[in-house]
């Protein structure tokens, strides 16, 4: 397994396996091992959460670790990532020696940094990710980046297989209408590992919420290697038609990066039309619903959906804990 996990295109198939696999054995307690006894695994929160923080820090406690947090700007230094700046402004710690001191307490980083959506160019990149790893000596967890979410991802793949078992499924991965701007790190994550593992992709957008070109032609060409496709489509009815998975998420226009409000105008038109509600789940096959919350109820998905049997948003939550101790104890073992 590589040295950092910042995206699942950075590991093989057989990888993802060997992850899903070990995370159900952690689930089920086969697998009572604590590889992190005695040693301790940095949390660098710039952006709130639950599921990724609650998760990450009693994962680091049933593997035997100790788990520090820290908050750039609240419970430590506001961190500057850019490289040659004159630090005379309001940043007062680089990430060269963040990371590094950290690497000295700590077996691993993990860091959840968002998109702020004002650049497009420059985010898509995800610049302060690709910082900590690149000057951290010790292995960077991707807890959610500008583009990346992929601990998420690896818990939304361990669910449709606990679910719907093994095999090709037909995977919606549909945009739903938010009152604001929100990252594609969710989006881009979900489509590049169901791709990885041969589902037949349909991702559904209205015209003008495309995600990443670049990332659209690496989860083509991952679902080509892996016998699955990927489908485009901007119609939120017929995308539904026969799908095993139904996967909704709100993100952003890659064209608004830096003016929500014309982002906000764009998307008014798709208010209560991009929603997941009983009669588009009817066009799928007794499909499971998904989401990574936190989610609007009434917004993102009606109350009949999410509270429905086929919604498996809690279990998806539930396997981030099981995924992630089966991160760290790979990443663990592979350094
Ligand atoms: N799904 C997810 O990452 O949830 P949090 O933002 O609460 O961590």
């Amino acid at each position: 397994m590589a040295k950092s996990f910042l995206k699942t295109s950075e590991l093989v198939r057989d990888e993802i396996e060997t992850l899903i696999t070990s995370a159900l054995k952690f689930k089920s307690s086969e697998d009572q091992s604590q590889p992190l006894a005695g040693k301790s695994v940095a949390l660098v929160f710039f952006n709130p959460s639950l599921r990724t923080r609650a998760s990450m820090q009693v994962g680091i406690y049933e593997l035997g670790g100790n788990a520090v947090v820290l908050e750039p700007g609240g419970t430590s230094w506001t961190l500057e990532h850019r490289e040659g700046v004159v630090m005379d402004s309001d940043k007062t710690e680089h990430v060269a020696e963040f990371v590094r001191v950290l690497g000295r307490y700590c077996v691993a980083i993990g860091v959840r940094t968002f998109a702020a959506l004002e650049k497009w160019e420059e985010e898509r990149l995800d610049p302060i990710l690709n910082a900590f790893a690149k000057y951290s000596d010790v292995p960077i967890i991707n807890l959610e980046s500008a583009m990346h979410h992929p601990c998420q991802a690896m818990a939304d793949m361990m669910t449709i297989r606990e679910r719907l078992g093994e095999g090709r499924k037909k995977v919606l991965l549909t945009w739903a209408w938010h009152p604001k701007p929100l990252p594609m790190a969710v989006p881009n994550s979900f489509a590049l590992a169901a791709a990885q593992m041969g589902h037949d992709l349909v991702i559904a957008h209205p015209a003008g919420y495309e995600l990443d070109d670049e990332l659209i032609e690496e989860t083509r060409k991952q679902a080509a290697a892996a016998g699955g496709s990927v489908t485009i489509s901007n119609d939120v009815e017929s995308a539904f038609d026969g799908v095993d998975v139904v996967y909704a998420k709100s993100w952003g226009s890659k064209n608004f990066y830096g003016a929500p409000d014309q982002d906000i105008s764009a998307r008014a038109p798709y208010r209560d039309k991009w929603i997941v509600d009983e009669a588009k789940m009817a066009r799928a096959n007794s499909a499971i619903f998904m989401h990574c919350l936190p989610v609007r109820r009434n917004v993102i998905v009606t109350d009949g959906v999410i509270d429905s049997s086929s919604s498996v948003v809690i279990e998806e939550a539930e396997n981030r804990l099981h995924v992630q101790k089966a991160i760290m104890a790979h990443l663990l073992e592979g350094n």
